[in-house]
Protein backbone atom coordinates (compact mmCIF):
# COMPACT_ATOMS: atom_id res chain seq x y z
CA UNK A 1 0.00 0.00 0.00
CA UNK A 2 1.63 2.86 -1.03
CA UNK A 3 -0.70 5.95 -0.72
CA UNK A 4 -0.89 8.09 2.02
CA UNK A 5 -2.16 7.65 5.52
CA UNK A 6 -3.35 9.61 7.54
CA UNK A 7 -2.88 8.49 11.22
CA UNK A 8 -2.98 9.91 14.93
CA UNK A 9 -2.43 8.12 18.71
CA UNK A 10 -4.27 8.71 22.05
CA UNK A 11 -4.38 7.28 25.26
CA UNK A 12 -7.07 6.73 27.79
CA UNK A 13 -7.58 5.97 31.54
CA UNK A 14 -9.99 3.39 33.33
CA UNK A 15 -12.34 4.90 35.60
CA UNK A 16 -14.04 3.82 38.80
CA UNK A 17 -16.97 4.91 39.89
CA UNK A 18 -17.78 6.02 43.52
CA UNK A 19 -21.34 6.92 42.66
CA UNK A 20 -22.84 3.87 40.36
CA UNK A 21 -24.44 3.97 36.85
CA UNK A 22 -26.76 1.14 36.81
CA UNK A 23 -29.90 1.51 34.80
CA UNK A 24 -30.41 2.63 31.28
CA UNK A 25 -33.36 4.48 30.23
CA UNK A 26 -32.70 4.21 26.86
CA UNK A 27 -30.49 0.65 25.40
CA UNK A 28 -29.12 2.27 21.94
CA UNK A 29 -28.31 5.21 23.08
CA UNK A 30 -27.26 4.20 26.54
CA UNK A 31 -28.70 7.16 28.12
CA UNK A 32 -28.15 6.07 32.16
CA UNK A 33 -31.63 6.28 34.70
CA UNK A 34 -29.17 8.07 37.39
CA UNK A 35 -25.88 10.77 37.36
CA UNK A 36 -22.83 9.12 38.34
CA UNK A 37 -19.39 10.21 39.83
CA UNK A 38 -16.16 8.69 39.12
CA UNK A 39 -12.16 8.93 40.18
CA UNK A 40 -10.24 8.67 37.12
CA UNK A 41 -6.96 6.31 37.55
CA UNK A 42 -3.43 6.86 36.61
CA UNK A 43 -2.52 6.04 32.36
CA UNK A 44 1.24 4.73 33.78
CA UNK A 45 -0.66 1.97 35.59
CA UNK A 46 -3.80 1.27 33.14
CA UNK A 47 -4.59 2.70 30.10
CA UNK A 48 -5.49 2.01 26.55
CA UNK A 49 -3.89 3.26 23.41
CA UNK A 50 -5.18 3.55 20.37
CA UNK A 51 -3.88 4.35 16.52
CA UNK A 52 -6.57 5.17 14.23
CA UNK A 53 -5.16 5.26 10.64
CA UNK A 54 -7.41 6.29 7.48
CA UNK A 55 -6.13 5.76 3.82
CA UNK A 56 -8.08 5.65 0.49
CA UNK A 57 -6.75 2.16 -0.40
CA UNK A 58 -8.27 0.82 3.47
CA UNK A 59 -11.10 -1.81 2.55
CA UNK A 60 -12.76 -1.84 5.43
CA UNK A 61 -13.41 -0.38 9.32
CA UNK A 62 -10.80 -2.63 10.92
CA UNK A 63 -9.84 -3.07 14.38
CA UNK A 64 -6.94 -5.22 16.04
CA UNK A 65 -7.29 -5.43 20.23
CA UNK A 66 -4.49 -6.21 21.94
CA UNK A 67 -2.72 -7.99 18.54
CA UNK A 68 -6.03 -9.88 17.88
CA UNK A 69 -8.27 -8.77 14.97
CA UNK A 70 -11.75 -7.86 16.57
CA UNK A 71 -15.06 -7.36 15.20
CA UNK A 72 -16.34 -3.95 14.61
CA UNK A 73 -19.29 -5.00 13.34
CA UNK A 74 -21.68 -4.48 15.99
CA UNK A 75 -23.87 -1.30 16.58
CA UNK A 76 -21.81 0.47 19.47
CA UNK A 77 -18.84 1.04 17.55
CA UNK A 78 -20.43 1.20 14.19
CA UNK A 79 -22.43 4.60 16.36
CA UNK A 80 -19.03 5.94 17.31
CA UNK A 81 -17.97 5.76 14.01
CA UNK A 82 -20.37 7.85 12.85
CA UNK A 83 -20.80 10.26 14.47
CA UNK A 84 -17.13 10.79 14.35
CA UNK A 85 -17.41 11.10 10.37
CA UNK A 86 -20.35 13.24 10.48
CA UNK A 87 -17.95 15.86 12.50
CA UNK A 88 -15.09 15.43 10.00
CA UNK A 89 -17.65 15.31 7.28
CA UNK A 90 -19.02 19.10 8.51
CA UNK A 91 -14.73 20.56 8.69
CA UNK A 92 -14.45 18.57 4.81
CA UNK A 93 -17.30 21.12 3.77
CA UNK A 94 -16.19 24.38 4.50
CA UNK A 95 -12.79 23.87 4.49
CA UNK A 96 -12.22 21.61 1.04
CA UNK A 97 -8.40 21.47 1.11
CA UNK A 98 -8.86 19.18 3.53
CA UNK A 99 -8.65 15.25 2.55
CA UNK A 100 -11.86 13.27 2.78
CA UNK A 101 -11.05 11.57 5.58
CA UNK A 102 -14.51 11.12 6.50
CA UNK A 103 -14.89 9.07 3.33
CA UNK A 104 -11.85 6.56 3.76
CA UNK A 105 -12.14 3.43 6.21
CA UNK A 106 -10.31 3.52 9.24
CA UNK A 107 -7.97 1.13 10.58
CA UNK A 108 -7.70 1.06 14.49
CA UNK A 109 -5.57 -0.75 16.38
CA UNK A 110 -5.25 -0.80 20.42
CA UNK A 111 -3.25 -2.23 23.16
CA UNK A 112 -4.12 -2.22 26.83
CA UNK A 113 -0.76 -1.43 29.31
CA UNK A 114 -2.51 -4.00 31.87
CA UNK A 115 -3.18 -7.66 31.23
CA UNK A 116 -6.72 -8.53 30.12
CA UNK A 117 -6.51 -11.95 32.43
CA UNK A 118 -6.36 -9.23 35.05
CA UNK A 119 -10.15 -9.23 35.23
CA UNK A 120 -10.30 -5.59 34.88
CA UNK A 121 -13.14 -4.26 32.33
CA UNK A 122 -11.13 -2.34 29.76
CA UNK A 123 -14.50 -1.05 27.58
CA UNK A 124 -14.50 2.03 29.41
CA UNK A 125 -10.86 3.12 28.25
CA UNK A 126 -11.20 1.19 25.09
CA UNK A 127 -14.03 3.35 23.75
CA UNK A 128 -12.53 7.09 25.59
CA UNK A 129 -9.04 5.68 23.41
CA UNK A 130 -10.92 4.51 19.95
CA UNK A 131 -12.83 7.81 20.06
CA UNK A 132 -9.91 10.13 21.03
CA UNK A 133 -7.23 8.94 18.45
CA UNK A 134 -10.01 9.61 15.62
CA UNK A 135 -10.83 12.76 17.26
CA UNK A 136 -7.46 13.93 16.46
CA UNK A 137 -6.96 12.19 13.35
CA UNK A 138 -10.03 13.97 12.17
CA UNK A 139 -8.82 17.43 14.13
CA UNK A 140 -11.94 18.00 15.13
CA UNK A 141 -12.71 21.15 17.10
CA UNK A 142 -15.10 19.49 19.80
CA UNK A 143 -15.30 19.32 23.15
CA UNK A 144 -14.12 16.55 26.09
CA UNK A 145 -17.79 16.79 26.95
CA UNK A 146 -19.25 16.50 23.51
CA UNK A 147 -16.72 13.80 22.49
CA UNK A 148 -17.75 12.11 25.95
CA UNK A 149 -21.21 11.48 24.50
CA UNK A 150 -19.77 9.83 21.38
CA UNK A 151 -17.70 7.36 23.82
CA UNK A 152 -20.98 6.75 25.71
CA UNK A 153 -22.66 4.58 22.84
CA UNK A 154 -20.16 2.66 23.08
CA UNK A 155 -20.39 1.99 26.68
CA UNK A 156 -21.99 4.05 29.05
CA UNK A 157 -18.83 4.36 31.94
CA UNK A 158 -16.27 4.79 29.04
CA UNK A 159 -17.99 8.85 28.72
CA UNK A 160 -16.43 9.45 32.02
CA UNK A 161 -12.72 8.36 30.77
CA UNK A 162 -12.75 11.31 28.65
CA UNK A 163 -11.46 13.48 32.02
CA UNK A 164 -9.12 12.90 34.17
CA UNK A 165 -9.42 13.96 38.12
CA UNK A 166 -13.38 13.57 39.26
CA UNK A 167 -15.66 13.19 37.14
CA UNK A 168 -19.37 13.38 36.73
CA UNK A 169 -21.53 12.24 34.33
CA UNK A 170 -24.49 14.23 33.57
CA UNK A 171 -27.36 12.18 33.15
CA UNK A 172 -29.23 14.49 31.12
CA UNK A 173 -33.15 14.63 30.30
CA UNK A 174 -33.87 14.99 26.40
CA UNK A 175 -34.65 11.73 24.30
CA UNK A 176 -31.63 12.17 21.94
CA UNK A 177 -29.24 12.24 24.39
CA UNK A 178 -27.71 15.17 23.79
CA UNK A 179 -27.62 16.30 27.25
CA UNK A 180 -26.09 13.34 28.48
CA UNK A 181 -22.62 13.90 29.18
CA UNK A 182 -19.49 13.52 31.36
CA UNK A 183 -17.99 16.76 32.72
CA UNK A 184 -15.21 17.56 35.47
CA UNK A 185 -16.14 17.53 38.74
CA UNK A 186 -12.86 18.28 40.09
CA UNK A 187 -9.14 18.05 37.96
CA UNK A 188 -6.28 15.49 39.31
CA UNK A 189 -4.46 19.17 40.79
CA UNK A 190 -7.51 19.78 42.89
CA UNK A 191 -7.10 16.36 44.92
CA UNK A 192 -4.15 14.71 43.76
CA UNK A 193 -3.14 12.45 46.58
CA UNK A 194 -6.04 10.36 46.18
CA UNK A 195 -4.89 6.62 45.61
CA UNK A 196 -6.45 3.64 44.91
CA UNK A 197 -5.25 -0.20 45.50
CA UNK A 198 -7.16 -2.97 43.59
CA UNK A 199 -7.25 -6.27 44.36
CA UNK A 200 -8.10 -7.93 41.88
CA UNK A 201 -10.35 -10.99 42.90
CA UNK A 202 -10.03 -14.69 41.65
CA UNK A 203 -13.38 -15.70 40.33
CA UNK A 204 -14.03 -18.37 37.88
CA UNK A 205 -17.67 -17.88 37.74
CA UNK A 206 -19.16 -15.80 34.77
CA UNK A 207 -21.05 -12.70 35.78
CA UNK A 208 -24.06 -11.34 34.56
CA UNK A 209 -22.68 -8.75 32.06
CA UNK A 210 -23.28 -5.34 32.70
CA UNK A 211 -25.56 -4.56 30.05
CA UNK A 212 -28.13 -7.24 30.70
CA UNK A 213 -27.62 -7.28 34.71
CA UNK A 214 -28.49 -3.80 34.41
CA UNK A 215 -31.47 -4.38 32.04
CA UNK A 216 -32.74 -6.90 34.53
CA UNK A 217 -32.56 -4.54 37.65
CA UNK A 218 -34.15 -1.63 35.83
CA UNK A 219 -37.48 -4.55 34.64
CA UNK A 220 -37.47 -6.27 38.21
CA UNK A 221 -36.06 -4.70 41.18
CA UNK A 222 -38.92 -2.28 43.08
CA UNK A 223 -36.13 -0.90 45.39
CA UNK A 224 -34.17 0.35 42.16
CA UNK A 225 -37.21 3.35 42.26
CA UNK A 226 -35.98 4.43 45.62
CA UNK A 227 -31.96 4.23 44.44
CA UNK A 228 -32.42 6.26 41.27
CA UNK A 229 -35.75 8.38 42.38
CA UNK A 230 -34.24 9.59 45.80
CA UNK A 231 -30.95 8.23 46.94
CA UNK A 232 -28.48 9.03 44.23
CA UNK A 233 -29.92 12.34 43.38
CA UNK A 234 -28.95 13.52 46.89
CA UNK A 235 -26.04 11.64 47.05
CA UNK A 236 -24.70 12.85 43.56
CA UNK A 237 -24.82 16.67 44.71
CA UNK A 238 -23.33 15.46 48.64
CA UNK A 239 -20.50 13.94 46.92
CA UNK A 240 -19.71 16.44 44.06
CA UNK A 241 -19.58 18.46 46.72
CA UNK A 242 -17.49 16.13 49.48
CA UNK A 243 -14.87 16.45 46.67
CA UNK A 244 -15.00 20.28 46.11
CA UNK A 245 -14.03 20.41 49.94
CA UNK A 246 -11.74 17.32 49.56
CA UNK A 247 -14.16 16.12 52.62
CA UNK A 248 -12.33 12.65 52.26
CA UNK A 249 -14.51 10.81 55.30
CA UNK A 250 -17.55 12.11 53.53
CA UNK A 251 -16.39 11.25 49.83
CA UNK A 252 -15.61 7.87 51.38
CA UNK A 253 -18.68 7.36 53.19
CA UNK A 254 -20.93 7.80 49.92
CA UNK A 255 -18.45 5.93 47.88
CA UNK A 256 -19.28 2.48 50.20
CA UNK A 257 -22.80 3.29 50.73
CA UNK A 258 -23.47 3.71 47.22
CA UNK A 259 -21.22 0.34 46.07
CA UNK A 260 -23.16 -1.24 48.49
CA UNK A 261 -26.94 0.00 47.26
CA UNK A 262 -25.68 -1.23 44.19
CA UNK A 263 -25.47 -4.53 44.99
CA UNK A 264 -28.69 -4.62 47.12
CA UNK A 265 -30.26 -3.51 43.94
CA UNK A 266 -28.68 -6.42 42.04
CA UNK A 267 -30.25 -8.98 45.10
CA UNK A 268 -33.02 -7.33 44.66
CA UNK A 269 -33.29 -8.34 40.94
CA UNK A 270 -35.27 -11.16 40.30
CA UNK A 271 -33.90 -13.86 39.61
CA UNK A 272 -31.01 -11.98 41.66
CA UNK A 273 -27.41 -10.75 40.40
CA UNK A 274 -24.86 -11.48 42.79
CA UNK A 275 -21.60 -9.61 42.25
CA UNK A 276 -19.95 -9.88 44.89
CA UNK A 277 -17.85 -13.23 46.51
CA UNK A 278 -16.73 -13.89 49.75
CA UNK A 279 -13.47 -12.54 49.42
CA UNK A 280 -15.39 -9.45 48.31
CA UNK A 281 -16.98 -9.68 51.52
CA UNK A 282 -13.97 -10.34 53.64
CA UNK A 283 -12.40 -6.94 52.22
CA UNK A 284 -15.83 -5.06 53.19
CA UNK A 285 -15.83 -6.26 56.70
CA UNK A 286 -11.71 -5.41 56.96
CA UNK A 287 -12.27 -1.82 55.21
CA UNK A 288 -14.63 -1.53 57.77
CA UNK A 289 -12.74 -2.86 60.66
CA UNK A 290 -9.73 -0.87 59.56
CA UNK A 291 -12.24 2.59 59.95
CA UNK A 292 -13.27 1.59 63.60
CA UNK A 293 -10.26 1.13 64.67
CA UNK A 294 -8.44 4.31 63.50
CA UNK A 295 -11.84 6.11 64.71
CA UNK A 296 -12.59 7.82 61.19
CA UNK A 297 -12.87 6.79 57.93
CA UNK A 298 -9.65 6.69 56.18
CA UNK A 299 -10.60 4.40 53.22
CA UNK A 300 -13.47 3.21 51.15
CA UNK A 301 -14.24 0.54 48.87
CA UNK A 302 -16.26 -0.18 46.09
CA UNK A 303 -17.29 -3.21 43.47
CA UNK A 304 -18.55 -2.50 40.18
CA UNK A 305 -20.36 -5.42 38.40
CA UNK A 306 -17.79 -8.28 39.55
CA UNK A 307 -16.03 -9.51 42.56
CA UNK A 308 -12.83 -6.60 42.41
CA UNK A 309 -12.31 -4.48 45.03
CA UNK A 310 -11.24 -0.59 44.41
CA UNK A 311 -10.13 0.96 47.62
CA UNK A 312 -9.53 4.39 47.47
CA UNK A 313 -7.76 6.07 50.43
CA UNK A 314 -5.44 9.19 51.12
CA UNK A 315 -1.51 9.69 50.61
CA UNK A 316 -1.53 10.29 54.55
CA UNK A 317 -3.11 7.46 55.44
CA UNK A 318 -0.87 4.60 52.82
CA UNK A 319 0.83 3.23 56.12
CA UNK A 320 -1.99 3.12 57.79
CA UNK A 321 -3.65 1.48 54.99
CA UNK A 322 -1.21 -0.71 53.10
CA UNK A 323 0.40 -2.04 56.20
CA UNK A 324 -3.51 -3.53 57.14
CA UNK A 325 -3.21 -4.64 53.19
CA UNK A 326 0.40 -6.05 53.02
CA UNK A 327 -0.66 -8.13 56.52
CA UNK A 328 -3.28 -9.72 55.21
CA UNK A 329 -2.53 -9.53 51.07
CA UNK A 330 1.36 -9.42 50.52
CA UNK A 331 1.68 -12.86 49.21
CA UNK A 332 -0.46 -11.65 45.99
CA UNK A 333 1.04 -10.89 43.17
CA UNK A 334 1.37 -7.27 41.94
CA UNK A 335 1.82 -6.36 45.57
CA UNK A 336 4.68 -3.62 45.84
CA UNK A 337 6.18 -4.03 49.19
CA UNK A 338 5.94 -0.92 51.02
CA UNK A 339 7.67 -2.03 54.02
CA UNK A 340 4.87 -0.93 56.06
CA UNK A 341 3.36 -2.79 59.33
CA UNK A 342 0.27 -3.23 60.32
CA UNK A 343 -1.27 -1.02 63.08
CA UNK A 344 -0.69 -2.67 66.76
CA UNK A 345 -4.50 -1.80 67.20
CA UNK A 346 -5.51 -3.60 64.64
CA UNK A 347 -7.43 -6.95 65.70
CA UNK A 348 -4.73 -8.71 63.38
CA UNK A 349 -6.50 -12.22 64.20
CA UNK A 350 -9.59 -12.07 62.30
CA UNK A 351 -7.55 -12.05 58.85
CA UNK A 352 -7.51 -15.46 58.16
CA UNK A 353 -3.98 -16.73 56.78
CA UNK A 354 -5.04 -18.01 53.44
CA UNK A 355 -7.61 -14.93 52.39
CA UNK A 356 -4.35 -13.99 50.12
CA UNK A 357 -5.86 -16.58 47.89
CA UNK A 358 -8.77 -15.19 47.26
CA UNK A 359 -6.72 -12.33 45.94
CA UNK A 360 -5.13 -13.39 41.99
CA UNK A 361 -3.48 -10.10 41.76
CA UNK A 362 -2.86 -5.69 43.21
CA UNK A 363 -2.53 -3.07 41.04
CA UNK A 364 -1.55 -0.12 43.20
CA UNK A 365 -2.67 3.31 41.48
CA UNK A 366 -3.94 6.78 42.32
CA UNK A 367 -5.81 9.43 40.80
CA UNK A 368 -4.80 10.34 37.08
CA UNK A 369 -5.15 12.24 33.75
CA UNK A 370 -7.57 12.15 31.19
CA UNK A 371 -6.85 11.13 27.25
CA UNK A 372 -3.71 12.05 26.48
CA UNK A 373 -2.42 12.83 22.73
CA UNK A 374 0.97 10.39 22.08
CA UNK A 375 3.09 10.12 19.05
CA UNK A 376 3.61 6.39 19.85
CA UNK A 377 2.07 4.58 17.09
CA UNK A 378 0.61 1.16 16.71
CA UNK A 379 0.27 1.01 12.93
CA UNK A 380 3.27 0.58 10.35
CA UNK A 381 2.21 3.44 8.18
CA UNK A 382 3.88 1.69 5.07
CA UNK A 383 1.18 -0.90 4.76
CA UNK A 384 -1.75 0.18 7.25
CA UNK A 385 -1.31 -2.43 9.50
CA UNK A 386 -0.02 -3.37 12.99
CA UNK A 387 3.09 -2.96 13.64
C1 LIG B 1 -21.13 -1.21 37.60
O1 LIG B 1 -20.56 1.12 31.19
O2 LIG B 1 -20.01 -1.34 31.29
O3 LIG B 1 -19.28 -0.38 36.37
O4 LIG B 1 -23.22 1.08 29.12
O5 LIG B 1 -23.88 -1.31 28.97
O6 LIG B 1 -21.55 -0.62 28.36
P1 LIG B 1 -22.76 -0.35 29.23
O7 LIG B 1 -22.34 -0.61 30.74
P2 LIG B 1 -20.99 -0.26 31.50
O8 LIG B 1 -21.54 -0.33 33.02
C2 LIG B 1 -20.75 0.01 34.09
C3 LIG B 1 -21.46 -0.30 35.35
C4 LIG B 1 -20.64 -0.17 36.61
C5 LIG B 1 -20.87 1.18 37.28
C6 LIG B 1 -20.16 2.38 36.69
O9 LIG B 1 -19.08 2.25 36.08
O10 LIG B 1 -20.70 3.49 36.89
Amino acid sequence: MTSQIYHASSTAPVNIATLKYWGKRDKTLNLPTNSSISVTLAQEDLRTLTTAAAGPDFKEDTLWLNGEPHSIDNPRTKNCLADLRAYRKELESGDSSLPPLSEWKLHLVSENNFPTAAGLASSAAGFAALVSAIAKLYQLPQSASELSKIARKGSGSACRSLFGGYVAWEMGLKEDGSDSKAVEVAPKSHWPDIKACILVVSDDKKDVPSTSGMQLTVATSELFAERIGTVVPKRFKEMSEAIKKRDFAAFAEMTMKDSNSFHAVCLDSYPPIFYLNDTSKRIIKLIHVLNETEGEIIAAYTFDAGPNAVIYYQEKDEAKVLGLLQYAFAKVPGWKNTGYQISAKFPAEIIGEDWYKGVSRIIQTQVGDGPLDTEECLIDTATGLPK
